[in-house]
């Protein structure tokens, strides 16, 4: 997607995968085969009872669950988002996987929408604009990018998420916080483009 990608020493091709862990295993195939329509691609037993399945996202990648047979707690705000993000805000721990964002084609969003609603999933649908209205009902010339948001049967939140254009140099729009919360200026600024 990105410039820096086609120049960098390693030849970057996406996300293989991404491993999550899952509180039934026949209900996280049954939602991400029948549900999201995404198929199980491998399944296989690791050992001391647990197992490790793959389901194809697109783009060359999966979504990988590990089942446990005896795992930490489920742990909302601590490990992943929090269950109501309205009523409990967004956080969670530092090296959580706080939610899981799949490609899909603008063209498409409408569409993945109605079917996930048809679906029985609950959805929330957020058109990421800049401007001063940055959350509009409809989508703008200033949204960048169109997102619902559902959660899977493990309480991991989800999003099919659809970029209205390319990243451009003017989406650097902040510098990077510190530990302490103060700004660190960017090493690298990347030039505007000529025109
Ligand atoms: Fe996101």
């Amino acid at each position: 997607m990105s410039a820096q990608n086609q120049t960098s020493s390693f030849r970057y091709g996406g996300v293989n995968h991404v491993a999550l862990v899952c509180r039934d295993m026949a209900k996280t195939v049954d939602f991400y085969e029948n549900v999201l329509e995404m198929p199980l691609v491998r399944s296989m037993g690791i050992g001391a009872g647990h197992q490790h399945f793959f389901f194809d996202c697109g783009g060359g990648g999966t979504i990988a669950f590990f089942w446990f047979a005896d795992p930490p707690a489920f742990a909302p705000g601590i490990a992943s988002q929090p269950l109501d993000v309205r009523k409990d805000g967004m956080m969670s721990a530092i090296a959580s996987m706080n939610h899981l964002a799949i490609n899909i084609p603008i063209e498409t969003f409408d569409a993945a929408v109605a079917r996930l609603r048809d679906k029985g999933v609950e959805c929330n649908v957020i058109n990421h604009s800049d401007g001063p209205d940055g959350h509009p009902a409809e989508p703008t010339d200033q949204t960048w990018i169109r997102s619902v948001y559902f959660t899977d049967p493990n309480g991991i939140k989800m999003e099919l998420a659809a970029l209205t254009r390319p990243f451009a140099p003017s989406d650097i729009l902040v510098e990077p916080m510190d530990e302490a919360g103060k700004p660190v200026p960017l090493r690298h600024k990347t030039p505007e483009p000529a025109v």
